[in-house]
Parts: C-alpha cells; structure tokens; sequence
C-alpha cells in the first residue's frame, strides 16, 4: 500500500474517534474546520495527491474519494444526533417509558450512631441536654480535675495514648462532666456521646476505640435514688418495661460512693443464658454520687450542690442490642453485616 493510502486509512481513524466523542456543536464545529477547512486534512491530502507517482494515483485517487464522502457521512450523521439532543437512540428506537425506574440504594445509619441517638433521645426527654467535648484532652480534663490520683493505673502510657505535647486521647467521655461544670454553674443535666480510646489489646470485646456516653446531672439535693430511678427508666425505655437495674459496689476516683451497674439480661429476661453467662445480668459500665473533690475542682460549693454521674459503653449496648459478638465487625465497613441495619 502506498504511504499516501496508509495516512488516510490512519486519518479516517482519528476522525471516527474525533466524530464520537464530539458532544456538542461547538466540537462538532472544530472537527468540520481540522477536516474540511481551507488547511484542513482533505484539502491538504488533495495537494499531496499531485505529488503521488504516476502508476499509484488511479488508486491514491479512489482511495481518497472514498474517504471524503465517508467523513462527510459520519459527520452529517453526528450532526445529526446532537440536534435529535442526545447521542444514543438512534432514529426510530426510543425509550420505554413504562419500564420501571431504577432503583437507587439508600444508605443506613450505622448501628453505633442508632444507639447513640436512641440514647440521647431517652435522656433528652428526662431533661438532659446533649453535650460535647474534644477527643483530644488534656491531662488535666482527663485525669487531674476528675480526681484521679498520680499513681493511678489508668494514667499510664501503657494504658492511654498519649501525644508528643503532654495531651492524650480520652479515654473515657467523663472531661466533658468537667469541661460543662467549668462553663456553667448548676443545675447541669448533660448527657455526652463520644469517642474514646484505650491502648488495649483488640479482641472479640476489646477494641482501641470505643464510644461512650456519659451522664451528669447536678443540683440541690441530688441523690443515689434518683441515680438508680434515671438508670431504671433509661433500661426500661430502651430493652421494654420489665427490665431492671442492679447496683453493685464499685471505685472510680471522681464518684464516691461508686457503682457499677447492670442491667437485666434482655435475652432471657433475667433467667440466665449464653449471653449474660447465666448470672441474668448484663454490666452496663459505672456510675456514682460526684466525688465533692471534682465539684470543688471546679469551683462548685459541695455543701450546696451533689450529683451523680454516670458513663455507658455503646458498644456493650449494639451489641447486645443487635447479638453481636465480636465488637470489630463494627469497624471494619463490610456491607454484609451493615446492610443489616
Ligand atoms: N468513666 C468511667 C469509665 O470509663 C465510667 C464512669 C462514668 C463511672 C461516670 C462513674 C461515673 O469506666
């Protein structure tokens, strides 16, 4: 094949490309120009078609010819299409409109954020207001203000994450109890979910992030009984009305006197199974009266003010919720078990 013949086939080829991906006229416009203008190709391979020798012009000449008139053809018909408004349905084919529509995916809230809203939602009408704090935290928010001694186990970096400035990553929501105090002189009636981390070890009920949401109410004449009576209600608001509250003695350096507390088993309703390992209960996480040393930490009068605070885990609540038995699957984004929800 003669090289003349050869760079029109090539041509022809760029061409098509061009004519597809044309969208709109002003393309279509340029593609016209490159290839019909005064100096476009057809004009410029008409020049060049005198130069070709003598016995390959019969041929030069016919291969030419038909590469006009199929440029000229693929053109009108892409013009065509743009003025018809879209490039796809050629003539005679058009949509059925009774085809049903397609169906587009709507996304869920992850079950964290559902007990978290549950959660808040049940407090909220108790009064409590939702609160928020930073997941970075100072040692003093952290520790020092919530009465938390030096030697205590829990400030050590084998146990916390902390950052090259002397700050850490909360390990619990209870800063934000301080954090609101400072602002506000009582009564306070907060509720806070949050983040949280500890440098544990993950395992099926272990993992380095967790959430929390705490609770703090202060005021006049704030007692144990309306600790156990808030617990009592949020249970029974949250698994169904038979469900109760047990108070077990407990330490936490900023409640005194503190407890941990447990809810009925919502699996067997307090018979005894495989999930509440046969004891009927299932620990929630802690709760106490404030420790007077956090409120004069932050400036309240212990004699005049009492309160009592408390912190949930939400994973322990989805999961148990939800019977799930591995905390991790709730990080890990698998579709399988979040389109579940
Ligand atoms: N912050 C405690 C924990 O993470 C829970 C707690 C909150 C206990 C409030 C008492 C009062 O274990």
């Amino acid at each position: 094949m003669s090289s003349f013949i050869a760079s029109i086939n090539e041509k022809m080829a760029e061409a098509e490309r061009d004519l597809a991906s044309a969208s709109d006229s002003a393309s279509l416009e340029e593609i016209r120009i490159k290839y019909l203008g005064r100096n476009g190709f057809f004009s410029r391979a008409a020049d060049d078609l005198k130069l070709v020798p003598k016995e390959e012009k019969p041929d030069a000449g016919r291969s030419f010819n038909t590469a006009r008139k199929k440029f000229q053809e693929l053109f009108d018909s892409a013009l065509e299409s743009l003025k018809g408004g879209s490039k796809s349905p050629s003539s005679g084919e058009r949509p059925d409109l009774t085809l049903p529509g397609r169906k587009r995916k709507f996304g869920a809230k992850h079950p964290i954020s559902r007990v978290i809203e549950d959660c808040a939602a049940i407090f909220r009408r108790l009064g409590f207001i939702v609160a928020d704090g930073p997941e970075i935290e100072t040692v003093f928010h952290n520790f020092d203000a919530l009465n938390t001694p030096l030697h205590h186990p829990s400030r050590d970096p084998q146990d916390t994450f902390y950052l090259p400035d002397g700050r850490l990553l909360r390990t619990q929501t209870s800063p934000v109890q301080i954090r609101v105090m400072q602002k506000q002189s009582p009564p306070v009636r907060i509720v806070a979910p949050g983040r949280c981390f500890r440098r544990d070890t993950p395992d099926a009920t272990h993992s380095l992030n967790f959430h929390q949401i705490e609770g703090l109410y202060v005021d006049a004449g704030v007692s144990m009984a309306d600790l156990k009576s808030t617990l009592l209600f949020f249970a029974r608001e949250l698994v169904g009305p038979d469900a109760d509250v047990r108070l077990r003695p407990h330490f936490f350096p900023f409640t005194e006197p503190s407890v941990e507390y447990d809810f009925s088993c919502i699996m067997c309703r307090g018979k005894g199974c495989r999930i509440c390992k046969n004891s009927g209960w299932l620990e929630i996480s802690g709760a106490g009266m404030v420790n007077p040393a956090v409120l004069a930490n932050v400036g309240y009068d212990p004699e005049e003010y009492s309160g009592f605070a408390f912190g949930m885990g939400i994973e322990r609540i989805a999961m148990i919720r939800y019977a799930i038995n591995d905390i991790r699957i709730l990080y890990e984004n698998d579709l399988r078990f979040l389109e579940q929800f």
